[in-house]
């Protein structure tokens, strides 16, 4: 596998894109970097840590899906990979909040940035961006950030966690590419977060009740209001206030 380590860099997933316009990369190309001077997070975000303590990486993924209106299926993919990997690692209370964001408890442990681009062959190209906190221990500021090492109560060898991390990744991503996906869509289910609970959401800067359903299959957040009717929100639309 093609990992590229690099001390500093503006954001493994813009350096990654740069990379692919100017060479061939191979499937599962790795950036990681120790340090992000314009990490970026979802909806125009930063993502910013602590350096050298926590894993921030991208990766390549070739052709995920035959079709765009699937990709949602790789969120699951990468989601239930990174879960998977904290698990591994006994880090306890796994839970992944829609759309891909995940949790230990009610803290986020790691966020996920997938950025795709579909060539003029029709070819999907995915950039896996992902930021892990592996041993960052003070989160001032941030009351709902954790990291492993805070969670488990010792401190993680970087290079071993993504090794982890990329091989769950490969797997996931095989699996969904087999005929397999729906068990992958009953395991991201499992662990969705505050499914079934009420729960309150924020659309339009008004507050809303409602309980989480599910997610669709292109990645709407399937809300049951207080009328019982079931609503699919998008990721622009909502936000859960948790
Ligand atoms: C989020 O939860 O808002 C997503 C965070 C994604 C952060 C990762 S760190 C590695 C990769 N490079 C970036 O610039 N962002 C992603």
């Amino acid at each position: 596998m093609n990992i590229i380590k690099l001390n500093a860099i503006h954001s493994t997933n813009d350096y990654l894109k740069e990379l692919l316009h100017i060479q061939l990369l191979e499937n599962f190309t790795v950036v990681v970097a120790e340090h992000q001077t314009k990490g970026k997070g979802q909806m125009g975000a930063v993502w910013s840590v602590e350096p050298g303590k926590n894993l921030t990486f991208s990766v390549l993924v070739k052709d995920a899906v035959p079709e765009i209106n699937t990709i949602f299926n790789l969120n699951v993919a990468v989601a239930l990979s990174v879960a998977k990997t904290l698990e591994y690692f006994n880090v306890p209370n796994i839970k992944i909040k829609w759309p891909n964001d995940i949790l230990t408890g009610n803290k986020k442990t790691a966020g996920i940035l997938i950025e795709n681009n579909i060539g003029s062959n029709g070819a999907i190209h995915s950039i896996v961006g992902i930021g892990l906190n592996v041993n960052q221990s003070n989160f001032n500021g941030l009351p709902k950030a954790t990291s492993m090492s805070v969670e488990v109560g010792e401190e993680f060898n970087k290079e071993q966690v993504l090794h982890k991390i990329l091989e769950y990744l490969k797997l996931y991503v095989m699996a969904m590419q087999s005929n397999t996906t729906e068990l992958l869509w009953d395991e991201y289910h499992l662990k969705l977060y505050k499914k079934n609970i009420p729960m309150t959401f924020e659309k339009n800067n008004s507050k809303f009740m409602g309980i989480i359903k599910g997610v669709s299959r292109t990645g709407q957040l399937q809300v049951q209001l207080e009328d019982d009717s079931v609503v699919e929100y998008s990721v622009k639309e909502v936000r859960l206030l948790y």
